[in-house]
């Protein structure tokens, strides 16, 4: 099928310099939801009407499988599937969406489309209590006959309770003939998508409607306020996903997933965690409370302690980070490794079982294995100019409070004593330490205060 999605609107109610579509939801822009469930149909074009914020949109969103075209100036939703009608292929049905109605799920489009078939017309509509706003489906003897716009509508139509979505499915070469045949004679001098459904009845093509598994799937976002209730329907289903899948969330309500999280059996997730990017955790994983990871891989029975910050990094099974620890990009932990409280690790290899446990800062170096970082170690990594790298081999111990300045390697076997500033590679199996020798005076008196 062709499909095109209306992204043209301004959105003034988001209060925003950004295009509405462009707005997150779930850490990708509203757009890209309809774009992605669009995709899942494989259509054979994909048309996106955009508008104001100029080039923002196809910049952000371009791809060889979409056709951008811009609407200039807005002239209503009928105007707008009118500019993608040249590249609209007439041999198959043309599937409308909103960019801004992020939720629709594709068993519900399946379903339109397949109301629709090759030749009708199907509009997925639904009831609801309070249809202010919205478009009425006009039915005479079941039979829909037109759509009347909220400002249009006589008081009678104005009690209809089922509304239109905005979603159909259409017959491309018919749909094409009464867009060309369109007029804003009407209240918003507007050009009406939904007046094609009286065309279609005076056609003598069938009109169909089908409604959503969920009335959520419809929702539009006009406003911030309608943007965090969408957010919080979101994350909602993929907390049921996850606990479907047999992860324990302590309080769905309170997770954020903005990406994937793919979570292998026995998963353990506290409160307050937050997702983002593409995160995969091993059977067994714990995440504490108020975790924040982002594009990370984490082996099984791996315990992350509460208030960990972990971005672009692999963690090894097995190994206990946190709580507050801080891994930065190109962190990589092989299995057993303890990063403990106040560290912090950055473009850095640990080896099997190394341990940095207490207020450290770790970059650029590679670490082997069964080392102990003390409390307070500081790799020098940086000269004002240039990063360096600090390699400390296998079973190597280094004291606290020791300066690495980098390049620097520390050999195998090798312990550096405390408060040691190295500058020379340390040799292997030998005792490193550069401090001044301890002395005592005894009888040392301490200065007392002078009396005026
Ligand atoms: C539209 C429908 C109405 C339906 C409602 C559901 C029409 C005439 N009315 O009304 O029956 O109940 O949606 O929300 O179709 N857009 C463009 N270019 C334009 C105008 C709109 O791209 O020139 C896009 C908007 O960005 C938006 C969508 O089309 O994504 C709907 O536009 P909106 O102005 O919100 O339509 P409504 O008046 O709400
Ligand atoms: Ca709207």
């Amino acid at each position: 099928m062709n499909v095109v999605i209306l992204a043209a609107g301004m959105g003034k109610r988001m209060q925003s310099d950004l295009p509405k579509v462009l707005h997150a939801l779930g850490g990708k822009p509203l757009l890209s939801h309809v774009i992605d469930t669009a995709r899942q149909l494989s259509p054979s074009r994909c048309c996106v009407i955009y508008g104001h914020g100029g080039d923002a949109v196809p910049t952000r969103l371009a791809s060889d499988d979409l056709h951008f075209v811009l609407q200039e100036p807005q002239l209503g939703t009928g105007h707008a599937v009118m500019q993608a009608a040249p590249v609209l292929n007439d041999d198959e049905p043309t599937l409308v969406l909103y960019g801004d109605v992020p939720l629709t799920s594709i068993g519900t489009l399946k379903s339109l489309a397949a109301t629709a078939g090759k030749d009708k017309l199907a509009v997925l509509t639904i009831e609801l209590d309070d249809p202010t706003g919205y478009g009425r489906i006009v039915r005479e003897q079941q039979r829909i006959v037109r759509i009347v716009e909220q400002k249009d509508a006589d008081d009678n139509e104005r009690k209809i309770r089922e509304v239109n979505t905005g979603i159909l499915v259409a017959p491309t070469r018919k749909l094409k003939e009464w867009l060309s045949r369109l007029s804003n004679d009407n209240a918003q001098r507007e050009y009406y998508l939904t007046d094609i459904i009286a065309q279609a009845v005076n056609d003598g093509i069938p009109v169909e409607s089908s409604q959503p598994s969920h009335a959520w799937e419809t929702l539009g976002v006009n406003s911030k306020v309608q943007l965090a209730q969408l957010e919080r329907i979101f994350q909602n289903n993929l907390a049921n996903e996850l606990l479907e899948q047999g992860v324990t969330l302590a309080d769905p309500m309170r997770l954020d997933v903005r990406g994937r999280l793919r979570c292998g059996r026995e998963v353990t997730i506290d409160v307050n965690c937050v997702f983002e990017g593409e995160v995969e955790l091993g059977d067994g994983v714990q995440i504490g409370a108020n975790c924040m990871i982002r594009n990370a891989r984490i082996a099984a029975g791996t315990h992350i302690k509460p208030f960990t910050h972990i971005e672009d990094a692999s963690i090894g099974s097995a190994s206990q980070i946190g709580p507050y620890a801080r891994l930065r990009p190109g962190t990589v932990l092989a299995d057993d490794v303890h990063i403990g409280n106040f560290v912090e690790v950055k473009n850095s290899q640990f080896g099997a079982h190394s341990k940095a446990n207490h207020l450290a800062y770790v970059g650029d170096a590679s670490v082997g294995q069964r080392v102990n970082i003390g409390a307070g170690t500081i790799t020098c990594n940086y000269d004002g100019a240039n990063k360096h790298r600090t390699v400390i081999e296998d079973d190597a111990f280094i004291g606290s409070d020791t300066q690495l300045v980098a390049p620097v390697t520390v050999g195998r076997g090798a312990t550096l004593g405390a408060g040691t500033t190295l500058t020379k590679d340390a040799p292997a199996d030998s005792l490193t330490v550069s401090r001044a020798k301890q002395t005592s005076i005894t009888g040392w008196q301490r200065p007392v205060k002078s009396k005026k």
